[in-house]
């Protein structure tokens, strides 16, 4: 080969090379302090409450919060699997699920400290964006709609982080912008939606609590004028929950605004990066046309509690992390790669944190754009093969049952639907399909035709 062809081809490679990026998602760590491996199964740790820590071991219990075992291992997987991310996502609930009592202002800090430490520690050189969740306040999800000592506190905590005008923002109503990476063109959003959470008493008679929504809709104006791609994280989504029937966390007035801003300002947001559900998920956003504009990724969490929420049978999950590739250029998501640890095997015999599937080869589609999402999720809707994949990724693998007729529909209107409305008559329309069988006789003709082996 010619110096000037191979030149050209070393160059060519590099700018491939360059458009694609990746970066860590993590989510809902729930650090216990109290686990503690004893003969006692109620006495393992506080956050199982009055259930029996069954098959407690040194990585964790399903009906307890992280161990700081678990903790320190999945950080140092996320070093192991990709040492150097672009950056790191991190959107909250640091604490444990116990009762208010048994923490407080300073319980809480020293624990958002210690989590913000361990990620300084084996990240030192990599940009974190960091998101409160409901569980990073005291009392629980009682987030202010105003300047208070938590807000003061962990800016501080996380000086290293945030840019000075992020510190400030955040000081006032826990929300922050800034450059993606200090890159013009491309900006971060980082939203406290905890104030938009139905169990926060603090904002409930509000319309904008910290004026937060009509803040972000004028970040949005200005980066559509600034011809800027967008990323927003969050922790509380909007929306509903998929394990459980007519269940979401939005107050119903801001549910409606949050759409509202992703429908007026689709065109700038190129990804949406929650938590709180500690399952993995995804929410679609449409126009008023059904063509799909936004998809919000909701990240599996790295506790493996099993959820009290009354109505969830076996709500538990293995620890997951997340990487997202992504073009750097465009800022389009073009896959998702989700790694776990078998909790069961880890305790048992030395797990590992493996694989779990990446998403573009597990829904075929071609990567993780609105496009392609709204169908994967139609394949998920209409193939009980690709329903029950997605069933068992939910849970991070741990629940390996199958995902009946009211499953199926449970989670596609969740993952279709974040107007409470909308969701309401898919409820209808998807429940009446349930009786023909659970999936159309037409579509189930030509998934059939397309999957022999359901
Ligand atoms: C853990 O339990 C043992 C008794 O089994 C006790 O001696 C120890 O103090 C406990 N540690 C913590 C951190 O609670
Ligand atoms: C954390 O994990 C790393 C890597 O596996 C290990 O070297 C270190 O000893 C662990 N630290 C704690 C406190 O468990
Ligand atoms: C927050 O910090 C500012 C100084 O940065 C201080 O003036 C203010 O009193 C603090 N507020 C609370 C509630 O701690
Ligand atoms: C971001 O870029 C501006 C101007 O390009 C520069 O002054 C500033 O130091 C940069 N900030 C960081 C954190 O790199
Ligand atoms: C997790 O490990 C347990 C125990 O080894 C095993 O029975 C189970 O099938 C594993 N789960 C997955 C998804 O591999
Ligand atoms: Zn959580
Ligand atoms: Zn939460």
């Amino acid at each position: 080969m010619s110096t000037v062809r191979l030149l050209l081809s070393c160059l060519l490679l590099k700018e491939v090379v360059a458009l694609s990026g990746n970066f860590w998602h993590i989510t809902d760590l729930h650090w216990d302090p109290t686990y503690n491996l004893t003969d006692n199964p109620e006495l393992v740790c506080a956050s199982s409450g009055t259930r029996p820590a069954a098959s407690a071991g040194k990585f964790g219990d399903y009906a307890c919060d992280s161990p700081w075992l678990l903790i320190n291992s999945s950080v140092y997987a996320m070093k192991d699997i990709l040492p150097d991310p672009d950056f790191i996502l991190w959107t909250g609930d640091d604490t444990p699920h116990v009762p208010n009592e048994d923490l407080g202002e300073e319980a809480v800090l020293h624990i958002i400290s210690s989590l913000t430490h361990i990620i300084n520690q084996v990240f030192p050189n990599t940009k974190v964006y960091p998101a409160l969740g409901n569980h990073d306040y005291h009392p629980k999800s009682q987030l202010p709609a105003g300047p208070n000592y938590i807000y003061n506190q962990t800016a501080e905590m996380w000086q290293g982080w945030l840019d000075p005008e992020s510190r400030g923002t955040f000081k006032k109503g826990g929300y922050y912008t800034e450059k993606l990476l200090n890159r013009t063109g491309f900006r971060m959003l980082v939203l406290n939606t905890n104030l938009y959470y139905d169990q926060n008493k603090a904002t409930q008679d509000m319309d904008d609590p910290a004026g937060q929504f009509s803040w972000a809709d004028q970040v949005l104006t200005e980066a559509a004028n600034n011809k800027e791609k967008v990323y927003i994280i969050g922790h509380v989504p909007p929306g509903f929950f998929e394990k459980k029937r007519n269940k979401p966390w939005f107050m119903p007035s801001f549910n409606k605004l949050y759409l509202d801003l992703i429908q007026k300002h689709h065109s700038v947001i190129l990804g949406q990066f929650f938590g709180h559900h500690h399952t993995d998920s995804f929410r679609m956003f449409y126009n008023s046309e059904g063509s799909p504009i936004s998809t919000m990724f909701l990240s599996p969490g790295v506790t493996p509690w099993k959820t009290s929420l009354p109505g969830v049978v076996d709500g538990a999950n293995n620890p997951g992390i997340r990487v997202f590739e992504y073009d750097t250029q465009t800022l389009l998501v073009k896959d998702v790669v989700t790694h776990y640890l078998n909790l069961t095997r880890a305790n048992a015999a030395r797990g590992r944190w493996e694989k779990e599937y990446r998403l573009t080869e597990s829904f075929r589609v071609p990567d993780a754009s609105p496009a392609s999402m709204h169908q994967a999720l139609e394949r998920i809707a209409s193939s009980r093969c690709y329903l029950q994949k997605y069933y068992e990724f939910n849970s991070v693998s741990y629940d390996l049952t199958e995902c009946n007729s009211d499953c199926r529909v449970d989670h596609v209107c969740a993952a279709r639907e974040v107007d409470f409305d909308r969701y309401e008559h898919c409820l209808e329309k998807e429940g009446a399909a349930a009786i023909y069988g659970g999936f159309l006789p037409v579509l189930s003709m030509a998934v059939s035709l397309a999957f022999a082996n359901w």
